[in-house]
């Protein structure tokens, strides 16, 4: 299966299964996915989840109640007659969930925390649900370097702040690192769904994740700001002679977690500015509203694709 990829790319998690990768689960007489508003002796996730097969992640709730509208669409699925698309976790009060037939959506809130607990209820309802290799792929907006608002970016590689390939976990007050690797084949493989008649540019390059959107992603117009604009363009350059293209805020805890659980995963990014040329994000809302769409296009190219070859 894995005979085209390189030894880089074909590492020891690329079999396609969910990993839980904690035994204590098995154990327990039921498991609450809390954020989720689920679980697995109330709910019986094998017959709502079992057919997943693309888990499509963004930020906001809206802008994925737009995604499930929109791929219901795109992949003409038919709810039942009578019935409305529902927010699965609307009791959570803290993520939504959208299910259109193999595909959900769902947002994850903003920062490596927010999509870090969202994370592993996923991982383990993708478990309880037994799904067969979910691809996971997070839909989401970033600054660009070096590259014009509206061109939507692959993600190679994720990087963090100190420009180091892994996501850092505290975990018993120890740090420990873990791989923000994600899959390079599929990157590729949206890539190639872009289109020439596109009327923006879709590249594949490196994402540094930070934890802070003023500070620190060196933004001059945060409520503090204790470096100088060459401080700024500096440490922009800096990032751009290591092959980033943008800055978001979500990528190295959605590489490193799936990539621990053996999922196959992407994130797609447009970007809302050129960080060279500016901080503020003051595009009118219409256009802003237009580029959100692009990585939503690029994915329901590759789940119509997917679903064709079935
Ligand atoms: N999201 C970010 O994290 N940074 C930006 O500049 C724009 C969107």
């Amino acid at each position: 299966q894995n005979a085209s990829l390189s030894d880089e790319e074909r590492d020891e998690y690329s079999d396609g299964t969910v990993k839980l990768r904690n035994s204590n689960i098995e154990l327990m007489d039921q498991d609450i996915l809390y954020h989720l508003a689920l679980g697995s002796e109330s709910h019986d996730l094998i017959e709502m989840f079992g057919d997943v097969k693309f888990v499509c992640m963004g930020g906001t709730p809206k802008r994925m109640e737009n995604f499930a509208h929109f791929i219901m669409n795109e992949i003409g699925y038919k709810l039942p007659a009578g019935t409305q698309l529902q927010d699965i976790s609307a009791y959570s009060y803290r993520y939504s969930m959208y299910k259109v037939g193999p595909v959900l959506a769902v947002s994850h809130g903003m920062g490596t925390p927010s999509v870090s607990i969202l994370m592993h209820e996923m991982i383990k309802l993708m478990y309880h649900s037994r799904c067969e290799d979910p691809v996971f792929i997070r839909i989401g907006t970033c600054g660009g370097i070096g590259i014009d608002g509206g061109t939507v970016v692959i993600t190679e590689e994720a990087y963090d702040a100190q420009l180091r390939p892994s996501h850092e976990f505290t975990i018993l007050g120890k740090t420990v690192h873990r791989p923000a690797k994600l899959d390079k084949k599929l990157a590729r493989e949206l890539k190639a769904l872009s289109g020439d008649e596109d009327p923006y540019d879709t590249i594949i390059g490196k994402t540094l994740c930070t934890n802070d959107f003023y500070e620190g992603q060196g933004r001059l117009d945060g409520a503090f700001c204790e470096f100088s604009e060459q401080d700024k363009m500096d440490y922009l350059n800096t990032l751009s002679e290591h092959g980033i293209v943008n800055i978001e805020m979500e990528s190295t805890i959605f590489a490193a977690l799936t990539h621990h659980a053996g999922i196959k995963a992407a994130v797609i990014c447009v970007a809302l500015l050129n960080r060279l040329n500016g901080d503020q994000v003051n595009s009118p809302k219409e256009v802003m509203h237009e580029w959100q769409q692009r990585p939503q296009e690029l994915v329901s190219r590759y789940i119509k694709k997917v679903l064709a070859q079935k």
